[in-house]
């Protein structure tokens, strides 16, 4: 069964570990347009660090990037797709509609992960991920087992991202109310909108987002 969905938050609310978890379970394709961008940031073109000074500000990079880089992805098929920070402004809200009408895929639902502005910033600040497999980590909430070595893959190449100070995060915080929130009415009038405690435990937010999901044909069907 094939399932598109969209995780709605704000920086830190715990898009990115949930739809680590909903790669692993489900075998969807995680879209990350933050992951993608760093990519690009990391390739060094002229176009990579006209990114990089607009992400370190904590602003939103143009619709045009973003929505080239869905677009590429989209063409390459798959199984199914977890939005991860996309959209991020109504104007890529409509522009996915439209791409996903053209390849005939439907959007299942948008998980609009609720947390509150205190715990983004005790999230943000305590963040640190594998730069090898993208596991992610806090230094509070999921440390690491063994100090500076990633539990999934063993490397110890453990980074901080260069957004993640309380700078940068007011920013990207405001960016998110001022953009982003207008989302979660323009999917609730949708139909599509599916809020879930983002404050809970992670294997607890991990199972309400599992609730509101269709049963996978593998559950479905017992094979
Ligand atoms: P992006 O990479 O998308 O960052 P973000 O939206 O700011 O979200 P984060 O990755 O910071 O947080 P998350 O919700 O994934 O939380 P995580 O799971 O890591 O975007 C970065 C930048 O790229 C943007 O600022 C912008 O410049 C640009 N950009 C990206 N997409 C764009 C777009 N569409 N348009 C324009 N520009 C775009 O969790 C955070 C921490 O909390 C972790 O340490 C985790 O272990 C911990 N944690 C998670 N869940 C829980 C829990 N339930 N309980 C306790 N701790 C938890």
């Amino acid at each position: 069964m094939t399932i598109n969905i969209i995780l709605l938050g704000p920086p830190g609310a715990g898009k990115g570990t949930q739809a680590r978890k909903l790669v692993d379970d489900r075998g969807l394709v995680q879209l990350s347009t933050g992951d993608m961008l760093r990519a690009a940031r990391s390739s060094g073109t002229e176009m990579g660090k006209r990114v990089a000074e607009v992400m370190d500000r904590g602003q939103l990079v143009t619709d045009e990037i973003v929505i080239g880089l869905i677009r590429e992805k989209l063409s390459e098929g798959g199984n199914g797709f977890i939005f991860d920070g996309f959209p991020r402004t109504l104007a890529q809200a409509d522009a996915l509609g439209h791409l996903l009408d053209e390849t005939g895929m439907v959007l299942d639902a948008v998980i609009e992960m609720q947390v509150d502005d205190q715990a983004l910033v005790r999230r943000i600040t305590g963040r640190y991920t594998c730069g090898n497999c993208g596991e992610v980590y806090h230094d509070d909430t999921k440390p690491t087992r063994r100090a500076g070595v990633c539990d999934v893959c063993g490397s110890t190449d453990l980074r901080r991202r260069a957004d993640d100070n309380e700078d940068s995060l007011k920013t990207r915080l405001l960016e998110y109310y001022k953009k982003t929130s207008p989302l979660i009415g323009y999917y609730y009038a949708k139909g599509k909108l599916a809020p879930v405690d983002g404050l809970a435990e992670m294997d607890q937010v991990a199972a309400q987002i599992e609730g509101v999901l269709p049963v996978s044909s593998e559950i479905a069907t017992g094979t």
